[in-house]
């Protein structure tokens, strides 16, 4: 596990920003596993900028997002679909998206092939964000480590946390969704976990020093050959 530790947010953000598109120009055909919730917006809104400045091109990259709410309208503004295309999607060229669909009249066939599809392509390299329970994608504690595409419903705390997206109502929160599995999400090439501030630095110090236990999801990390951890210092803070 490469562990980088920025002073600001700033630093983290250029860096990984920088890292990312160095892999989009060496592969223009990479598979790039994406993230919603607040913690990537910074480095899209950086790769936004740089399709505009340097004309990086996403022709031909595709992309396979983590997680969808279900019961969520696809036009509901916090729904990951209409996150992606505001955040990243419509602006820049990449046409080739893919993201869980969570309206589905068959969720569960919907898993299935949304797995199938994984395994055909594979993910180049996959970017995180982390619960502050530790969960990845929408993987809450005791998911099983060998978990595929699956419908899930969201921990207490997730919905506490995500809660902020909704007016602050916890009644308005989704209270299911559908995530790739660990299983899914650790196939991937390579991993890039981004987390910021103190609320994160629990589960940071589990990624890092903990036992490797589904209590919290995230330090199946440990096994991974190939992660890279960007961390601003008040989530480095307990390590
Ligand atoms: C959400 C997403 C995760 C994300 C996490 C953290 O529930 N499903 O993919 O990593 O919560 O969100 P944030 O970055 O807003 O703290």
């Amino acid at each position: 596990m490469k562990i980088n530790i920025f002073d600001s947010k700033k630093e983290l953000y250029d860096a990984v920003a920088l890292y990312v598109i160095d892999k989009v120009k060496s592969n223009p055909e990479i598979h790039l596993g994406l993230a919603t919730g607040s913690t990537p917006v910074p480095l899209y809104e950086r790769l936004i900028i740089d399709h505009k400045v340097n004309h990086t091109s996403y022709k031909k990259v595709k992309s396979f997002n983590l997680d969808e709410y279900i019961g969520l309208p696809r036009t509901h503004e916090q729904s990951y679909y209409t996150f992606m295309n505001n955040n990243l999607f419509k602006h820049i060229d990449i046409t080739e998206t893919y993201i869980p669909n969570g309206e589905a009249s068959d969720i569960l066939a919907e898993a299935k092939s949304y797995k199938e599809l994984l395994e055909r392509e594979g993910v180049d390299l996959q970017i995180l964000g982390i619960g502050s329970n530790g969960h990845i994608g929408f993987n809450e504690p005791n998911t099983p480590f060998d978990s595929h595409v699956h419908i899930v419903d969201l921990a207490e705390s997730t919905i506490k946390d995500n809660a902020r997206f909704f007016e602050g109502n916890l009644d308005l929160v989704p209270k299911k969704a559908i995530t790739m599995g660990i299983k899914d999400i650790i196939a991937a090439k390579e991993i890039v976990l981004i987390a910021t501030g103190k609320a994160k630095s629990k589960a940071i110090n589990e990624v890092v020093n903990g036992k490797v236990d589904t209590f919290v999801p995230a330090t199946i990390l440990q096994k991974h050959p190939n992660v890279h951890l960007y961390l601003d210092k008040d989530a480095a803070s307990k390590l």
